[in-house]
């Protein structure tokens, strides 16, 4: 124990809701971070980051950003080789629901003051080339109002055509300018949120001919690239070499998080031994359950106060964690999906208990879940295929099944029982 603490420097030495911006509290990914340097330099080439929620691509795509400014704190902490300081102009955007095509997506990067916007006020051409479409948007939208039916389609396909245009224009007349040596990156995250994606991949290689100043990073969640653009065609030219597959934490990463977290604080609390290694266990490679269960461990020993952090501690505060719904999906889907079922909860954790490579075998669960008592398992797993239980459960082929999404069943193997008291 040393001085005190400030409330605030508890509450932010873990941080569960947002990425990592700060190099300093960046840990581990050394090889990946080495890759998107890479990827930086190569031209021509385009970046994506892919992997499953919560696993840490908002927190690299952040250091992409920092490197691609000329910040190299990173580089150099992690001993990633490097000569020279980026000079890129970067923007970042998260879709969210409401850019449901691609033509919403180049709109938002056009009309968004933290995106684009900024940068075309101040270049004569640029403006001009977007004032094009604000006005003509306008009428388009007034028209869709008033006439719908079969028009909405066609005059929908005249405002992607523009679009398209007016954002390739516009990107050239800010390249003009040499505002930036290395040229332009658009990093855009959460890119798995985009309904319709249709048309991006030949967006992306119109624009790689025609300006090749243009670089983006696209980030989301998926197992390929070809899944995260919903395209069928191969994608290999447009991300030659700089498809991040963004895999779980190693221990020494997680415990590297939990260093800096401590450090943060000047060791005012700590995590002994077995607490680190119950969080490593618990965490299953992703560095937001150390996130979520160190900051609510945290906060509930500052208040009593508890300086010395074990195993038994971090199994207290999975209860808290649960009953003050400290992540309210994650914890929102558990109860969807156990709907006050003991033998549907059993099943659940049985099907987490068995996985190998990802998948499940019935059978093995099968045997787990009789254990606790479960009279007929498959038909608990044939709930939990179904939207009615949220459908957290897929099915493979005959008899194989997995958890749709690996944070889910993490928090499932985490989380104390619902409905039973032990
Ligand atoms: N390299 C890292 N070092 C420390 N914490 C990390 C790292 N990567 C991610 N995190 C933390 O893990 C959580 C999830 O990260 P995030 O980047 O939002 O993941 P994703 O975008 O894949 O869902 C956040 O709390 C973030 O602060
Ligand atoms: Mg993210």
């Amino acid at each position: 124990m040393s001085e005190k603490v400030l409330t605030k420097e508890i509450a932010n030495a873990f941080t569960p809701a947002k990425e990592i911006s700060d190099a300093e509290k960046f840990a581990g990914r050394q090889e990946y971070v080495s890759d998107a340097l890479y990827g930086l330099v190569t031209e021509g080439a385009n970046l994506a980051i892919v992997g499953g929620r919560g696993i840490g691509k908002s927190s690299l795509a952040r250091q992409i950003i920092n490197i691609s400014q000329g910040d190299n704190s990173l580089l150099e902490k992690l001993d990633v080789p490097n000569d020279e300081k980026l000079d890129f102009l970067s923007i970042y955007l998260a879709c969210g629901n409401n850019i449901k095509t691609v033509s919403d997506l180049l709109n938002r990067l056009l009309t968004t003051r933290d995106c684009l916007l900024e940068w075309i006020y101040d270049i004569p051409n640029a403006s001009r080339e977007l004032g094009k479409i604000s006005s003509g948007l306008d009428v388009k939208i007034a028209k869709l109002g008033s006439e719908i039916s079969d028009e909405t389609i066609s005059s929908k396909a005249i405002q992607t055509h523009e679009i398209d245009v007016v954002f390739q224009n516009v990107i050239s007349e800010i390249l003009k300018a040499k505002i930036a040596k290395n040229g332009i990156l658009i990093v855009i995250d959460e890119f798995d949120q985009i309904e319709d994606p249709s048309g991006f991949a030949k967006l992306i290689k119109s624009l790689a001919t025609n300006i090749p100043g243009l670089k983006f990073c696209i980030v989301g969640v998926a197992q390929d690239i070809q899944n995260l653009m919903k395209e069928h065609e191969s994608t290999d030219r447009l991300f030659a070499g700089s498809v991040i597959n963004l895999p779980s934490m190693s221990p020494k990463e997680l415990n590297e998080i939990i260093d800096t977290a401590e450090n943060s604080i000047r060791d005012f609390i700590k995590f002994d031994e077995s607490a680190r290694d119950k969080l490593i266990e618990l965490a299953n490679g992703h560095p937001y359950i150390i996130h979520l269960i160190g900051k609510q461990a945290l906060r509930s020993a500052y208040k009593e106060p508890t300086y010395e952090l074990n195993e038994d501690y971090i199994l207290k505060i999975l209860s808290e964690i649960a009953e003050k719904e400290a992540d309210p999906v994650l914890e929102g889907r558990y109860k969807r999906a156990v709907a006050s079922s003991y033998q549907r909860e059993a099943v659940l954790k049985s099907l987490f208990e068995v996985i190998k490579d990802g998948e499940i075998l019935t059978t093995e669960a099968y045997k787990v879940a009789i254990d606790y008592d479960v009279d007929n398992p498959s038909q608990y797993v044939g709930h939990l295929v179904t939207e009615d239980y949220g459908a957290e459960i897929i099915k493979v082929r005959e008899r194989y099944y997995r958890f749709r999404d690996s944070l889910f069943a993490t928090y499932v193997k985490a989380r104390p029982w619902l409905t039973k008291n032990n």
